[in-house]
């Protein structure tokens, strides 16, 4: 039998709580030569929104480091350390120009790859630009968002495509952009926590999303080829409502939609969003969006279209009182401590996805150190990824038995996620579409010219990108 600390068998036991253990450093620190840093060094990042990069110098924090991102009038995108290498001024200051940016300092110039071009207040003869360069990351834009990778050089994969962001009939936008005063993993916990839609945005803060939601579901979940799934399944009527809400390793959420009542029938509707969830370092935050939105009016409601306008219950409160009496998300999550302390919890069965997830960050977080690629990392340039998060509502009368009416369900959101597992519904919709700008495919010969290509995408993305490659 385990022994229980004195305090968890004693009423008013309060004084006997004296050792606070660390938090679960391997899982949860991300600065550079950290475990779980090296890991997350190894998927390409997103930073910020392309139409954040205008006249001025952007700075920002990723992963714990301090960087400079840029757009020079040529159109490459920068991503450099913040600090000038000649005597540290910030390049935040810097003045952008055709070939890169230029120190407010003393003028030293640096291209996008970290060439220091110019140090004009040198002699003629001077060569210390030709023996150094300036630390740099290689970027990616995409659908509006730039990307970077942080991650050493020789390992850099292909920038991933999921089904999700080229799927016929849906506009691709860029969405919101949001800190949280909290360490990533326990946002990243939050998707695999389908629970906590039901108590937190329904039944404790009234109707967050629709009143549908504040059921208790019934839960299972399923790994997936890159990462994991949580299957929320309730009944609605006469119809049984499955949510599956993915998390992406090692940190990328897909949302099914919140507008969902499961009064209607419907197959499967694909994900509203897919979310970044980037560490700014150990105890900050970035969240940054991809909304999908569809192109036939009435699928998505015109306000998600709208970038302005934010999904409810995610950001803080007005103020402490508002947030006091109707928390959502950032209070729940960013009130378990900066950093959750794992060795205070007490899991319960509603924890299965979060222990799951844990156990493959964890995973992936040793690959990485063992030297191998991490689940989740796909090496194949010019093929689209399946993902699998969506709602499904399928008719199916109740069972006369409660106790049976729950299986049933439990059952049918299973028997569901097995179905799109075998044969992901969007790499289906997928075999032929527009291309998106910049989306770095290979165009195939005879598929047309330059301004209306069709592309073909390989359906071969679940043999070669699926595999678990740090089992
Ligand atoms: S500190 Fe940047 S050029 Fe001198
Ligand atoms: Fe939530």
């Amino acid at each position: 039998m385990i022994a229980r600390a004195g305090y968890l068998t004693t009423r008013f036991g309060g004084y006997l709580h004296r050792e606070v253990p660390e938090e679960d450093a391997e899982l949860s620190h991300v600065g550079p030569d950290t475990p779980c840093g090296e890991y997350l060094r190894r998927f390409w990042q997103p930073i910020c929104f392309s139409d954040e990069l205008k006249d001025l110098p952007h700075r920002v924090r990723i992963l714990g480091e301090e960087l400079v991102v840029f757009r020079d009038l040529s159109g490459a995108v920068g991503l450099l350390e913040l600090h000038c290498p000649h005597r540290g001024a910030s390049l935040e200051f810097g003045l952008i120009d055709a070939k890169g940016i230029r120190c407010c300092y003393h003028g030293w110039q640096f291209a996008a790859d970290g060439t220091i071009l110019e140090t004009p207040g040198e002699p003629a003869d001077s060569t210390l630009k030709d023996r150094l360069y300036h630390g740099a990351y290689p970027t990616h834009e995409y659908g509006g968002v730039v990307f970077a990778y942080m991650g050493p050089p020789d390992r850099q994969p292909p920038f991933p495509v999921y089904d999700s962001f080229v799927r016929p009939g849906y506009r691709l936008m860029p969405g919101r952009k949001y800190f949280y005063p909290c360490n990533w993993l326990q946002i990243m916990e939050n998707a695999m926590d389908p629970a906590h839609t039901a108590f937190l945005h329904t039944i404790i803060s009234g109707s967050q999303f629709t009143n549908e939601f504040g059921v208790m579901p019934e839960l299972e979940f399923v790994e997936t080829p890159v990462g994991m799934m949580s299957i929320s399944t309730r009944r609605v009527g006469h119809n049984v409502w499955a949510r599956m809400v993915e998390a992406i390793l090692p940190n990328l959420q897909q949302v099914a939609p919140i507008w969902e009542t499961g009064d209607q029938e419907h197959p499967f509707s694909g994900p509203m969003m897919s979310r970044w969830i980037v560490p700014v370092d150990d105890t900050n935050t970035l969240f940054i969006e991809f909304r999908h939105v569809s192109e036939t009016e009435g699928v998505t409601p015109a306000w998600w279209a709208d970038r302005t306008i934010m999904i409810p219950g995610q950001l803080a409160a007005e103020s402490y009182e508002a947030g006091q009496r109707q928390p959502g998300d950032y209070e729940a999550q960013v009130s378990q401590r900066p950093i959750a302390i794992h060795g205070l919890e007490h899991i319960g069965a509603t924890d299965r996805g979060v222990m799951m997830f844990r156990n493959q960050t964890r995973r992936g977080i040793r690959a990485v150190q063992a030297g191998g690629d991490p689940t989740g990392l796909c090496r194949d340039a010019g093929v689209v990824i399946p993902t699998y998060c969506n709602d499904t509502v399928m008719r199916m009368p109740p069972d006369v038995d409660p106790a049976m009416d729950r299986r049933l369900m439990r059952e049918t959101g299973r028997r569901l996620a097995d179905g799109y597992l075998k044969d992901p519904p969007l790499l289906a919709s997928n075999v032929t579409r527009e291309p998106a700008v910049g989306d770095g495919f290979t165009r195939r010969s005879g598929a047309g010219d330059e301004s209306g290509v069709r592309h073909e995408l390989p359906r071969r993305a679940l043999a070669t990108c699926g595999k678990r490659a740090d089992e």
